[in-house]
């Protein structure tokens, strides 16, 4: 077969645009409630995408009280949603930083278990610039310090994933044997920041372990995911940046003895849909009409980390000095790279930035109909940018509704896209094959 898109649906409160928690045609149910996330998880898996996602900052978020803002935990809401859905994926974030590897490890091959096989770890070192405090640290862990604990909290999981084999179950009630002792492999992980023993007390599950998923993409944030990923989440405003990423990572993990095809590369896309590009379009209208600027300049200072930009004009071009040094920002840092390389390229105002940032934070986000969504999403995977996307439907239920009902079917008739599903687990949605021994990374069959 040709080779197939990846569709993940990254779930997000009533939608991905700042203002899509007013907007009259967005999930009314709260953000608390259960079946928001149900719903929109049934209309993905009946379109046959690969996985639901969920993010997760770790601090309350927007604190002027003019956004929605405060998330479920992921991996509770994952294990109820594993119990409504069938065969999609369950990816959920979890920090590296703010965790412990024997917790994070049990927890992830519980959701395994119970989902048989559709578990997949988001694993991220996490930005927000409050989340320090909330784990009672005087100060956040800098940039490149969480990736260095995040390379031993995923050797530590890893090791404990391998040290419970599920052939250690041998559950033989005649001869009284339940666990085949001289199988487990204690982990004995002792790193700088971490120590694990193991083994761990959940047997491995059934993808071998969940499907390891990143997505940061800083230097040091590619040198990991080369290390470690079985997919990258990326954030692309343009063609270019994502070919280049795209290139660069798979080179990267090539350079660790992996594969290319051994890493599912998914840039995210917001897409207003409309009849015709017109109508798509005042979709964008109207939730920039729902938001405001306080709530753009919140966020912004927050990914660059509590810089204050309220005293620059609105409607005058930014210039470089306007931003702090990029690299030597400890939150957000491949993000802000890119705002401030789109300011400058495309001589933005302030506002004209803060608009472009609420609909998508910085990934890309397009109108139009749903020939021509399914256009550029070919166009992105046939020329090397992407084997798929994170869809970010601006506005959930209804924008959901229509990539599923009006793009999904125009991907399908071109061959681009899974008519039905042809295994049941995560791993096997990727197109990854199982984990087995002491092999750390799936290889494509
Ligand atoms: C689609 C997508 C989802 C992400 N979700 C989270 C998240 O839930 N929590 C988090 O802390 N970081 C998340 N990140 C990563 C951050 O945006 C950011 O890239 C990273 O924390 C900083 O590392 P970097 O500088 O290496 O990119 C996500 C990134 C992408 C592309």
């Amino acid at each position: 077969m040709s080779r197939q898109l990846h569709l993940n649906l990254f779930l997000m409160s009533r939608g991905h645009h700042e203002g899509a928690w007013r907007h009259p045609g967005a999930n009314h149910k709260a953000l608390t409630d259960l079946e928001l996330y149900v719903e929109a998880a049934h209309i993905a898996e009946t379109a046959k995408f690969d996985a639901v996602f969920l993010a997760d900052t770790l601090a309350a978020g927007n604190s002027s009280g003019l956004a929605s803002s405060g998330s479920l935990e992921p991996i509770v809401l994952l294990s109820l949603l594993a119990a409504h859905t069938k065969k999609i994926g369950l990816i959920g974030t979890a920090s590296t930083t703010y965790s412990l590897p024997y917790t994070l490890a049990r927890q992830y091959a519980t959701l395994d278990h119970l989902s048989k096989g559709r578990a997949g770890w988001n694993i991220v070192t996490s930005w927000a610039p409050e989340a320090g405090a909330n784990y009672g640290l005087q100060q956040n862990v800098d940039h490149g310090d969480r990736y260095k604990l995040a390379e031993e909290f995923v050797e530590a999981v890893d090791a404990l994933w391998k040290s419970f084999p599920s052939d250690a179950v041998v559950d033989d009630r005649d001869g009284g044997v339940y666990i085949d002792t001289n199988r487990l492999k204690p982990a004995n992980y002792e790193g700088n920041h971490y120590r694990t023993k193991g083994p761990l007390n959940v047997p491995g599950s059934p993808q071998g372990r969940p499907v390891y998923i990143q997505a940061g993409q800083s230097d040091t944030g590619r040198a990991f995911a080369a290390r470690w990923a079985e997919a990258i989440f990326t954030a692309h405003m343009a063609i270019e940046s994502a070919k280049s990423f795209y290139s660069d990572v798979k080179n990267r993990a090539v350079a660790y003895g992996r594969r290319p095809d051994d890493i599912v590369v998914l840039p995210g896309i917001s897409a207003a849909i409309g009849s015709t590009q017109k109508e798509a379009e005042q979709v964008w209208e109207e939730l920039d009409a729902l938001t405001s600027t306080d709530v753009g300049l919140t966020r912004l200072s927050a990914r660059f980390g509590g810089h204050d930009f309220r005293h620059i004009p609105l409607d005058r071009p930014l210039t470089k000095d306007d931003f702090p040094d990029p690299n030597a920002v400890e939150a957000s840092k491949s993000r802000v790279i890119g705002y401030v390389d789109m300011s400058l390229r495309e001589k933005l105002t302030l506002r004209q930035l803060l608009r472009k940032l609420a609909g998508a934070r910085g990934h890309l986000a397009v109108a139009g109909t749903p020939e021509a969504i399914a256009d550029l999403v070919q166009e992105w995977f046939q020329s090397g940018a992407a084997d798929g996307f994170n869809v970010m439907p601006p506005i959930i239920n209804s924008q959901l509704s229509l990539f599923a009902d009006e793009v999904v079917p125009i991907l399908q008739k071109r061959g681009l896209f899974r008519l039905d599903y042809e295994g049941d687990t995560l791993r096997s949605h990727f197109g990854l094959a199982a984990v087995t021994g002491d092999s750390a990374f799936a290889r494509s069959a």
